[in-house]
């Protein structure tokens, strides 16, 4: 069953680059990314996990876990972090799942056989404390990611879950927010502080919440 917005993700357990995870348990409380690369020791991959492991302490800000995955052994993903430490200038800290027998990438639909026959697509799993998934997101091979959509994506639910606000098209941090639909003009009473500018009655914007 292919997952969708909104729906559990799948609990499982797995041998990662740091030992073995249940994943639920290892995810506790947390937000977490879950995001797949097709290959150990492949240029855009090794850039991505770099990446990723430079602005890990932006994810620890909001309480997110990152957790990797490929089709390689675990011992395969030690020796590859030791080349991504030394190349992109980094410390990998967060675990890589060792997905050798593709179970875990083929319940969380991470392999497009159109895009690659056994190996996963750069897929990113956006988990929220309540184990259900607020964001899917496929790449291609030859595009690495941009991480920094991920942490705006984030901001943006986690300010979404606190206020009743949404946020428009290319919102950054700091930008209006728009008062989400549900709440009705005559019911919103003290709710926006910093006043609400009625453009249409269908759109409202409110300077970002704190
Ligand atoms: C890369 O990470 O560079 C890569 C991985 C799989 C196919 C092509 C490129």
């Amino acid at each position: 069953m292919t997952l969708r917005l909104g729906d559990y993700a799948p609990d499982f357990k797995a041998e990662t680059s740091l030992g073995p995870i249940n994943f639920y348990e290892w995810a506790a409380k947390d937000w977490i990314v879950f995001l797949s690369h097709p290959k150990d020791f492949r240029p855009v991959c090794t850039t991505e996990l770099g990446y990723l492991a430079k602005i890990k302490i932006q994810f620890d800000k909001r309480q997110v876990k990152i957790l990797g995955l490929s089709v390689d052994t675990a011992a395969s993903h030690r020796e590859w972090i030791k080349d991504i430490n030394e190349t992109q200038r980094c410390t990998v800290t967060f675990p890589i799942v060792a997905d050798e027998n593709r179970a875990i990438a083929k319940q969380y639909n991470m392999i497009h056989p159109n895009e690659f026959a056994d190996l996963t697509v750069r897929s990113i799993y956006l988990i929220d404390p309540s184990h259900r998934i607020r964001l899917i997101m496929a790449y291609p091979a030859l595009t690495g990611r941009d991480f920094d959509e991920l942490l705006r994506v984030i901001d943006s639910l986690q300010l979404s879950q606190e206020h009743k606000v949404a946020t428009p098209a290319n919102w950054r941090r700091g930008d209006d927010c728009v008062v989400v639909p549900s709440l009705a003009t005559e019911d919103i009473g003290d709710q926006f502080p910093q006043g609400v500018r009625e453009v249409k009655p269908y759109l409202r914007l409110t300077p970002e919440p704190h």
